[in-house]
């Protein structure tokens, strides 16, 4: 079965966000709140080779790209083999990682010798101390040496992330945009988005779009628009003369769902059908009664047949109980 899935709006959705762990090595702020985080037991995870069947069922079912999320998704177990294995499936024509890179320096190399084609890594300022405090504790020099590991290893086109904050690092946009007058990266700004357990800050934080692309005109002049795919979430420029380019991923003023192609697949082995919604169907519960390849497809099918429109949601209907640390962005 080659056929493209298609949901009942007519979605392509080929692009499969796969949370490997709900468990991280920072504790950003914008993702998992202070206290309170409970992270899931171990046995409620999908060993690897209960995540290997249903990523062929997915490929059957017409997915063509894969993401590794988390959570961090360096802190799996045995992840450069389930690279490999994963690589392997027919069907899947691209594997890439969303990482905050703490454990790049060492794992860059062998992740692309396993076949992974790209990292997008989390990088929200230059201030060692604010990186600190925005990541509650994580090391700025760490994630600098693994973005050049990733670099020297390959791993390209290199995305840099940055969630930005009012009051934390939007007065450094026009300092990380910078980054790519010298570097041929994307780097990519995000409207912090209201999930479970941040959503005061995000209300009170959010810097549009709009307004960061005000403040990087004035001081670099007008930025010059550059084309993309339609289900890419970022709207991308260059600046004057720079190698690289910059995104602005505005998934709270601009919402892309229209153009969305995409579903997760969280570390508990749900499909979850929208970023912001509570739809999720069960394929741990299937894999673990026994269901051939065949069975997970035609479930996958259906599920990304009934995928919820978006964001902009009716009236009565709540947003995900999920924080973003259990989705993977
Ligand atoms: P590329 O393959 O490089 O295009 O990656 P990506 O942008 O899909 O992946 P990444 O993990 O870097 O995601 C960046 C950010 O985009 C996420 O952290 C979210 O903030 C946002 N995002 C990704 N998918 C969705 C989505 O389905 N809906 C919304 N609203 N935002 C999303
Ligand atoms: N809003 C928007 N993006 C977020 N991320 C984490 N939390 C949020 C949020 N509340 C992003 C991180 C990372 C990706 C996996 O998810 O920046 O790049
Ligand atoms: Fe960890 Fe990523 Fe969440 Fe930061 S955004 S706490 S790096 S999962």
């Amino acid at each position: 079965t080659d056929t493209p899935a298609l949901d009942q709006y007519g979605r392509r959705i080929d692009y499969l966000r796969v949370s490997l762990t709900d468990r991280c090595n920072m504790r950003c702020v914008y993702c998992m709140p202070a206290v309170g985080m409970q992270f899931a037991p171990r046995p409620e995870l999908l060993t690897n080779d209960e995540l290997l069947l249903v990523m062929r069922a997915a490929a059957r079912a017409g997915f063509r790209k894969l993401r590794l999320t988390g959570g961090e998704p360096t802190l799996r177990h045995d992840l450069i083999n389930l690279v490999r294995e994963l690589k392997r499936i027919p069907g899947i024509e691209h594997i890439a990682m969303t990482t905050n890179a703490l454990r790049l320096r060492k794992l860059a190399q062998p992740l692309r010798e396993a076949g992974l084609d790209r990292v997008n890594i989390s990088i929200d300022t230059l201030d060692p101390v604010k990186f600190r405090m925005m990541t509650r504790g994580g090391r700025l020099d760490e994630v600098w040496a693994g973005i050049e590991a990733a670099d020297a290893a390959g791993l390209h086109p290199i995305k840099l992330n940055a969630v930005v904050v009012r009051g934390m690092n939007d007065e450094e946009v026009v300092r990380l945009a910078g980054l790519t007058l010298d570097r041929p990266w994307e780097f990519r700004f995000i409207e912090v988005m209201p999930l479970t357990g941040v959503a005061g800050l995000a209300e009170e934080g959010i810097v549009t779009s709009a307004e960061l692309i005000a403040r990087l005109e004035q001081h670099y002049g007008p930025l010059e628009e550059i084309g993309h795919a339609p289900s890419d979430p970022a709207r991308t420029y260059r600046l004057p003369g720079a190698k690289g380019v910059i995104g602005f991923i505005s998934s709270v003023s601009d919402p892309f769902c229209s153009t969305c192609n995409r579903m997760r697949l969280t570390a508990d082995g749900r499909l979850h059908l929208c970023l912001l919604r509570d739809d999720e169907v069960d394929l741990r519960a299937a894999v673990r009664n026994g269901a051939t390849v065949e069975e997970i497809e035609q479930i996958i099918r259906h599920a990304v047949y009934i995928k919820p429109w978006g964001h902009g949601l009716p009236e009565g209907v709540k947003p995900t109980l999920r924080g973003m640390s259990e989705l993977g962005g």
